[in-house]
């Protein structure tokens, strides 16, 4: 059962991550490097100018309506990409995760593009935040269609959008696109790049925007005219053969081959601008390319400056070769630049096209990638429908995951997670522990099935642990008792699935160990040696006589003397364990003991010692040998146990042991003894 139902989880996640990988596939192979979802379509389908290929968003986005915009307004905007919208009424933050096969680390062109079309039939504009993974991208708030472009280095392999519903009416979206930029072009030392126009000079406005397929990276160039000295164009092929930096922008002919030119070499290119958010810094990115055919041995030459000559930059221009030049960033107004002609080209400067952008920061570090990773595997594996449990798990502050506490240093950690009561069911995800600087876990009353894994003892940092409510496997790792001993975790199990007392051990024998076995064959082996080395302490089966006897032990303080006379004074050794020797002694009941006694030279401590003695007070079982008392007087550090007669377990494991050493015969356990002793000490049952 229990087994069945966690593979089926694992299937289920893995035929999700397969489907979607499938999905971002189909489509890398149409358009590589492209992620192209057309928000609130139902199916896919290429678009004809572009040659597109955009997918439905339906499985990319949990949350959300899909809606209609206004089939009155639609001969506005026509295209498909805008005919639905998928909104997000419920919920703070809603977010798209992008997974390009890139990953990180690459410069990104990201383009999300808006249309209220009348949807709802309100016509109000709703207005809502865009954020870029967990920092501020841009405000939305205008009724026409309109894009926001992005050029974005991402820190992780995933890339969130996110729409965040600022109190001023419903989020929407019309389209997401990606596109993989290669040679990092578009980069800055921090921050990411936002787009304000993309012109495509000296081409006439009764042409469309140049886009894809033309532009291999989809970038949008807009025709436009500075309505002053004369165009010009060519129908010459640019030359893209050097690789130089002009060339890895990779900008269209089709753009290049068109200028804006003054009338004289005198006369300057001014483009002056006025913007109107102060404290946003500007970049240009300036595009030359001479199409003209100077007289033999003439050259222009071209110089871009800022007002100010605070900015200068001269570069000469060869025939039909590209040139770049990027401006440093500007805040102030206006905004002024100059091209010019130098004196010894005598022709006018010109322009082939122009970018601007303005500089949007990055001010936040996402959460520790591990945590991330961590915390997206528990939803997935456990299904947790939560609204918030979108984007990153604890920035911004005011949209940390519903449940989780974060530390918020560089980078913020998880800290707690609380999912009790949430419907999770299977066995205990090995994420869970992968969430190293945990401190606080509550997972109580789900139907969490299986083993508890004892890698959860590896969280240093954890505190509180509560699986109450849960039908788990009735065994609390070695490693994690230990931490309970030790105080410096308190956990919660129930105590019918803890165990620790009698009354459970018959329930559900052959399920139990059927499951040990199969999920963890190396668990096994580790509980097994564990088993081994306590050797002593743990009473084989069939040794013991009555199965539903009760070994309460009223164990109590001996003293040093006492002990010694029971013992005889130490007189017959019957055993050496991890702590030292084990002395036989006789009470004065005349009841066989095992006087176990921590040697100098011990190699397990004080600590140790006080563990054993505090578990095999609080733990009674069958199988146990339970603690009639203990000595703790000054260097002399003793427990006191009932005494087994038969032999210890390794040499019962071995064959070693005689049961009746009279007849001379020895009894070896059978095989399945040994594993039902192994499962039970395993289980702690
Ligand atoms: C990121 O990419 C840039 C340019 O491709 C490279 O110079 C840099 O070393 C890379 N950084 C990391 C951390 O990989
Ligand atoms: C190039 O110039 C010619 C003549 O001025 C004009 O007819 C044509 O439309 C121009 N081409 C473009 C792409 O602007
Ligand atoms: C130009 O540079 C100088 C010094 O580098 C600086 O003080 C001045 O503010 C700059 N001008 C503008 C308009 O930024
Ligand atoms: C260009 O020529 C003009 C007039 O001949 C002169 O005033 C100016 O200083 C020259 N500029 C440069 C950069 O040589
Ligand atoms: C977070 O919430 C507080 C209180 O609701 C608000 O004052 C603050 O502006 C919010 N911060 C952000 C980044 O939204
Ligand atoms: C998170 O911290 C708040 C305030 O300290 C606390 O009330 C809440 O219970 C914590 N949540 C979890 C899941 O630990
Ligand atoms: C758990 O499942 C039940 C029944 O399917 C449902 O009514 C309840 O809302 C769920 N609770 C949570 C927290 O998902
Ligand atoms: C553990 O969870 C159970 C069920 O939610 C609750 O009754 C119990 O009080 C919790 N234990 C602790 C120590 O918080
Ligand atoms: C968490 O554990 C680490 C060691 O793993 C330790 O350095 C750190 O101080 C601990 N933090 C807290 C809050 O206990
Ligand atoms: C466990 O709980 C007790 C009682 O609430 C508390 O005093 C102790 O500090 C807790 N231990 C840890 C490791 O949090």
């Amino acid at each position: 059962m229990t087994m069945a139902r966690s593979i089926t989880t694992f299937s289920f996640a893995l035929l999700a991550s397969l489907a979607s990988a499938l999905v971002l596939l189909v489509q890398a192979q149409q358009n590589p490097g492209f992620i192209s979802i057309d928000c609130g379509a139902t199916l896919a389908y290429t678009d004809e100018r572009t040659l597109i290929t955009y997918e439905s968003d339906e499985g990319l986005i949990n949350s959300g309506k899909i809606r209609q915009t206004s089939r009155m307004l639609t001969y506005q905007n026509d295209r498909q990409l805008l005919k639905n919208i998928r909104t997000f009424p419920n919920g703070a933050r809603n977010c798209y995760t992008l997974r390009p096969d890139q990953g990180k680390n690459t410069t990104y062109l990201i383009r999300a593009t808006f249309w209220y079309g009348n949807y709802d039939g309100e016509n109000q504009d709703p207005s809502f935040d865009l954020y870029i993974d967990i920092n501020y991208w841009a405000t939305v708030d205008y009724s026409y269609y309109r894009f926001e472009e992005i050029m974005y280095v991402p820190k992780a392999d995933d890339i969130q959008v996110c729409l965040v519903n600022t109190g001023k009416g419903v989020p929407f979206i019309s389209a997401l696109e990606l596109r993989a930029l290669d040679d990092g072009i578009y980069r800055l030392e921090s921050g990411f790049l936002q787009l304000h126009w993309r012109h495509d000079i000296g081409r006439s406005l009764d042409y469309d925007d140049v886009r894809h397929p033309i532009d291999v990276y989809d970038r949008i160039w807009t025709p436009q005219n500075y309505k002053f000295g004369s165009i010009i164009n060519t129908t010459s092929a640019i030359d893209v053969s050097d690789n130089n930096d002009a060339n890895k922008y990779k900008v269209p002919g089709e753009v290049l081959r068109t200028a804006l030119r003054t009338m004289s070499a005198s006369s300057r290119l001014d483009i002056q601008w006025s913007p109107s958010k102060s404290g946003k810094k500007w970049i240009v990115y300036f595009h030359f390319v001479e199409i003209e055919r100077l007289t033999s041995g003439l050259k222009r030459v071209v110089t871009v400056s800022m007002i100010d000559n605070n900015f200068t930059k001269t570069v000469s221009l060869e025939y039909l070769k590209p040139v770049v030049v990027v401006s440093p960033q500007v805040d102030w107004s206006p905004i002024t630049f100059s091209i010019d002609s130098t004196n010894n080209s005598g022709n006018p400067p010109i322009l082939n096209a122009v970018e601007f952008y303005t500089v949007g920061d990055l001010p936040f570090v996402p959460t520790a990638q591990d945590d991330v990773k961590a915390i997206t595997d528990i939803k997935a594996t456990y299904h947790v429908k939560r609204e918030s449990w979108q984007g990153d798990p604890c920035v911004p502050i005011n949209y940390t995951w519903d449940g989780l506490n974060c530390s918020y240093e560089n980078p913020p950690r998880i800290i707690s997670l609380r999912l009790s009561s949430s419907n999770l069911t299977g066995g205990m995800v090995s994420a869970l522990s992968h969430l190293s600087r945990l401190e606080y876990l509550d997972l109580s009353n789900n139907q969490l099935t299986g083993t508890i894994p004892e890698t959860l003892a590896g969280l240093q940092n954890l505190t509180f642990l509560n699986l109450s409510g849960n039908n788990l496997i009735k065994s609390v790792p070695e490693a994690l008792k230990k931490r309970i001993l030790d105080k410096t975790l308190n956990m919660s199990l129930d105590n019918a699935n803890l165990c620790l007392a009698d009354h459970c051990q018959q329930k559900k024998r052959k399920k139990t160990i059927i499951i040990a076995v199969a999920t963890s064959v190396s668990g096994f082996f580790v509980v097994l040696s564990g088993a081994l080395s306590i050797i002593w302490l743990i009473k084989p089966k069939q040794i013991a006589e009555s199965s539903q006897r009760t070994l309460r032990s009223k164990h109590r303080p001996f003293k040093y003397r006492e002990v010694s006379r029971i013992t005889k004074n130490f007189g017959r050794v019957i055993g050496e364990g991890g702590f030292g020797k084990v002395y036989l002694g006789t009470l004065d009941n005349g009841t066989l003991v095992a006087v176990k006694m921590l040697s100098e030279s011990s190699r397990q401590g004080y600590k140790e010692f006080q563990a054993e003695a505090q578990l095999l007070m609080i733990l009674h079982h069958k199988n146990l040998v339970s603690l009639f008392g203990y000595c703790n007087e000054s260097k002399h550090m003793i427990l006191i146990y009932e005494y087994m007669a038969n032999g210890n377990l390794r040499e019962h494991l071995s064959g070693e042991v005689k049961i009746h050493p009279t007849e001379g015969h020895s009894q070896v356990l059978t095989w399945s003894n040994r594993l039902q002793i192994a499962m039970d000490a395993a289980q702690g049952t």
